[in-house]
């Protein structure tokens, strides 16, 4: 524990002496899309997974696809726990107790997880450790917002990889950086039609970012909370199995609910292993929401709710009602780029150019994605950013 706190005081002290140095704030940057320049690595290339295929099967042409890059990753994320744990033990660990978690988890996500193993020659610990990952550190920008004519707009930037080793010659997160070859486009399929879409990570199968065509958009970020925290995680690994993992259950809602009300009403409701934030836009006026949950059930519904002038609803990783960690306020920023926007100018493209401004983007921004549901659309860029940045 204390060799933790020790290298998250070293890694502050780093970032704080080379990098935090004014100005990693900006003006709310204009003409940014279509994406291009330093703060534009690449575009996301899409796949098809096929649901009518068996779930141990249905990653595999990805995964064959992508498996250097899944190899790399989790070389990665074994220097690091090698780093906190030194001799391997760590892993070792990892390798001997994790795949007999893979059997706890729910259908379909076990048959997936241990389908990606296969495919990817990966042991199987290693890769619900990969899985676990993401339910635990991400910090995020979303927000949905509805224009004058009714249109509405669903983006975010996912920041990945926060205390996860910087590397000081980069000036950058290694994980981060690690992720950004994996970022894909996700079209899942039942009877060749598309059910729902996503921006994931190659290795990964719950969702932090998707799109029911004409239906509903739905991102998570993740919550920060004392009322619960990751206990629910320790819970389940010592057996008390009763609460849903967070992105399993952003899967299924994607993969099964109808209607932004039935979305709603399942995020809401459905008991998790730990807080999280989740934010759902429908697909007509006023359908957009923050809902701020705790282990058990929602704490807040936030809605765009016109009457009031409350066209946009913004999330971060900090309850709207309060304020946000002074070192880490993308919210004031984020809130005040939408503002000037206004209601009116509010258009994928605009929401690109929030989405753009310093520090909303940050060292940690691995990928922007923008979704508009009337159109079915959703498009994710991977994303950079130059120094002088923030990171994080
Ligand atoms: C640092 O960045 C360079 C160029 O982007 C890259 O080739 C190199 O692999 C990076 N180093 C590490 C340790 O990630
Ligand atoms: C699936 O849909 C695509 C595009 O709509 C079409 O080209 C293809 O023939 C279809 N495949 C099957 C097996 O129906
Ligand atoms: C919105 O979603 C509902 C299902 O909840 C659907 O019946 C309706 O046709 C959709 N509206 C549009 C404009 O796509
Ligand atoms: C943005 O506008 C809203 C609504 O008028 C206001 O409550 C909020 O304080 C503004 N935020 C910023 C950062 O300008
Ligand atoms: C909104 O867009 C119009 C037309 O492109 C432009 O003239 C106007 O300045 C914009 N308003 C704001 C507040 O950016």
């Amino acid at each position: 524990m204390g060799h933790c706190v020790f290298l998250v005081l070293v890694a502050l002290f780093s970032v704080t002496s080379a990098q935090f140095i004014p100005p990693y704030t900006e003006d709310c940057r204009k003409e940014m899309y279509p994406p291009n320049g330093p703060t534009f690595r690449g575009a996301v290339s899409w796949y098809t997974v096929d649901l009518d295929s068996p779930p141990s099967k249905r990653w595999t042409p990805l995964i064959t696809d992508k498996k250097a890059d899944l190899i790399n990753m989790i070389q990665a994320i074994k220097d690091l726990a090698d780093a906190f744990v030194p001799s391997g033990r760590l892993i070792e660990l990892v390798d001997i107790t994790l795949p007999l978690m893979v059997d706890t988890l729910p259908s379909p996500f076990n048959d997936e997880i241990k389908g990606i193993a296969t495919a990817s020659g990966i042991p199987l610990g290693e890769v619900v450790l990969f899985n676990i990952f993401y339910e635990v550190f991400t910090v995020c920008t979303s927000v949905v917002a509805e224009d004058d004519k009714g249109n509405l707009f669903h983006g975010r930037n996912l920041d990945f990889g926060l205390f996860m080793g910087w590397d000081i010659k980069n000036k950058s997160w290694i994980i981060s950086d690690k992720l950004k070859p994996l970022v894909v486009n996700l079209d899942f399929k039942r009877n060749n039609q598309t059910v729902f879409k996503s921006t994931n990570f190659a290795g990964y199968v719950g969702m932090l970012t998707g799109i029911k065509p004409h239906t509903f958009t739905l991102t998570m970020n993740e919550r920060f909370s004392l009322d619960g925290g990751y206990i629910g995680i320790l819970e389940w690994i010592l057996g008390k199995r009763d609460g849903m993992w967070m992105s399993f259950l952003t899967r299924s809602v994607l993969e099964n609910a109808n209607s932004y009300e039935e979305a709603k009403t399942r995020l809401a409701q459905t008991k998790l292993l730990a807080p999280a934030y989740f934010i759902l836009g429908g697909n007509q006026t006023g359908q957009g929401c923050i809902i701020t949950r705790s282990r058990l059930l929602s704490i807040d519904l936030l809605e765009i709710d016109l009457k009031l002038g409350r066209w946009y609803v913004l999330e971060t990783n900090y309850d709207h009602w309060e304020e946000p960690l002074f070192l880490d306020d993308r919210r004031t920023p984020a809130m005040k780029c939408m503002n000037q926007t206004t209601q009116k100018n509010i258009t994928l493209k605009t929401m690109y150019d929030v989405l753009s401004t310093k520090p909303v983007l940050n060292k940690l921004t691995t990928y922007t994605t923008l979704m508009q549901v009337s159109e079915g659309k959703l498009e994710s860029y991977i994303r950079d950013c130059p120094n002088p940045c923030m990171p994080w």
